[in-house]
């Protein structure tokens, strides 16, 4: 067949690819359809593709045609180098040597097939490999200029239905880890009240009898000192346990109309002090006229506290914390944001932070998230956080409005506060 005749074949292969991706096919049917058609259609005896799998970094084998079960069942390509070349050469690959060849991982196998020649298509999507397409011939021949066009244009089209499978399971595994940190969150929380119950009745009278007794031991005994280190220790513990039953109580929070400015207010009146030591600058972004929304706002100002004790904490010395709040289009939902200029949350740990007792800090409880996480759900709504480690954090809180009557239009005012060193 001379190379024009070729074209019109050529063509409706990539167009059935494409129909194929487009329909929403299921990436495994799309690249078992890609390795039976390419083959047929550039006489190759089968083909195989593997998809290179994120956690273990080898390319595992995904569909083929044409190839018997023997040598498909050779395990991953784990060649790393193999990897890294296809990576950088970024096109058709024509290995007419396979017993020889260094990218043939398993030769003797591949000879015994049949095989005689291999040609490799690196599927790439912006510069990232996501996998291989391996063309199996029975014998060494020339892969012309319009084959080898072919192919690139076949690989690109795997690419991209790989990339949207991979889309697709990263957002299936978000939700699901949700749903299961909603669960362990859950369990944690019955387990942590039943232990804080407990706990609660011997710290008291701990604190009790050390306060008593540290007030009938003269101030400059020995004594003295200890006992006040009891008492203050012992305080700490009782702070810890209130936040765990905070944390895990299971009734509805007191709701009362409140305005979300106010609260975010008070919150910033008590870390203001805080703010300005450490030479961080508060800048505000609040929205006038927001619907008061039916909330506990002791509970809420807490998740503000600690949100910016974080943030403060993130940053260390100098930067910035800014602090909005906005309604939704919609009207349906208010939303208030913490963004801070501090180190950042490195990505293997952030999906831990809301776990009760998960903390990074030499000094701290590992509390404020998970029971600023567990108010925010009682009251209906999310905590969510995003980072860039190195750069900063934001969190975001949303309540839902329960409105009769349609909101005003918000209006934007944007304030900022210095907080430089006076
Ligand atoms: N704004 C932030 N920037 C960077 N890391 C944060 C931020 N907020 C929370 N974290 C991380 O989440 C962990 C848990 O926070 P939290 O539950 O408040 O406990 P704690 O502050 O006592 O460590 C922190 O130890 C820290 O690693
Ligand atoms: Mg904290």
């Amino acid at each position: 067949m001379d190379l024009l005749s070729k074209l019109p074949a050529l063509r409706n292969v990539i167009r059935e690819i494409r129909t194929s991706i487009h329909e929403n096919t299921h990436m495994s049917d799309v690249l078992d359809m890609v390795a039976r058609k390419a083959s047929n259609v550039i006489g190759a005896k089968g083909a195989l593709v593997r998809v290179l799998n994120l956690e273990t970094g080898t390319l595992d084998f995904f569909a083929s045609y044409g190839l018997e079960e023997r040598y498909l069942s050779k395990g991953p390509a784990t060649n790393i180098k193999l990897i890294g070349q296809l990576c950088e050469m970024n096109e058709i690959v024509v290995i007419d040597d396979i017993l020889n060849s260094p990218r043939v991982q398993f030769p003797k196998e591949a000879w015994e097939e049949g095989v005689r020649m291999i040609v490799d298509a690196p599927l790439i999507v912006q510069q990232p490999l996501v996998g291989l397409l391996r063309m199996h011939f029975t014998e060494v021949r020339e892969i012309d200029r319009i084959e080898k066009h072919f192919l690139t244009s076949v690989a690109e089209q795997c690419a991209s239905a790989i990339d949207k499978a991979y889309l697709i399971e990263t957002q299936r595994f978000q939700y699901d880890q949700l749903t299961h940190q909603t669960e362990k969150l859950a369990a944690l929380g019955r387990m942590a009240a039943g232990i804080a119950h407990e706990i609660n009745n011997p710290l008291a009278g701990i604190l009790l009898y050390s306060s008593h007794l540290s007030k009938k031991v003269a101030p400059d005994s020995p004594i003295h000192e200890g006992l006040q280190v009891i008492s203050h220790e012992t305080a700490r513990c009782r702070d810890i346990i209130q936040n765990l039953l905070e944390f895990s109580r299971n009734d509805k929070p007191r709701r009362v109309p409140a305005d979300l400015n106010k609260v975010i207010e008070q919150a910033l009146n008590i870390v203001e002090n805080e703010l300005r030591l450490h030479h961080i600058r508060l800048v505000r972004h609040l929205t006038a006229d927001l619907p008061e929304i039916p909330m506990d706002a002791n509970q809420i100002e807490q998740v503000f506290v600690n949100l910016l004790i974080n943030a403060t904490e993130a940053i260390g010395e100098e930067g910035t914390v800014t602090v909005s709040s906005r309604q939704e289009e919609g009207g349906g939902q208010l939303t208030a944001e913490i963004s801070d200029t501090g180190i950042g949350i490195p990505r293997d740990i952030v999906g831990k932070i809301f776990e009760p007792f998960f903390s990074t800090k030499a000094k701290g409880t590992g509390l404020g998230l998970s029971v600023s996480y567990g108010i925010v759900q009682n009251h209906k709504g999310t905590l969510r956080v995003s980072s860039s480690p190195g750069k900063g954090t934001r969190f975001t809180v949303t309540l839902p409005v329960i409105t009769e009557g349609k909101a005003a239009d918000p209006v934007t005012v944007t304030q900022e506060i210095h907080n430089e060193a006076d």
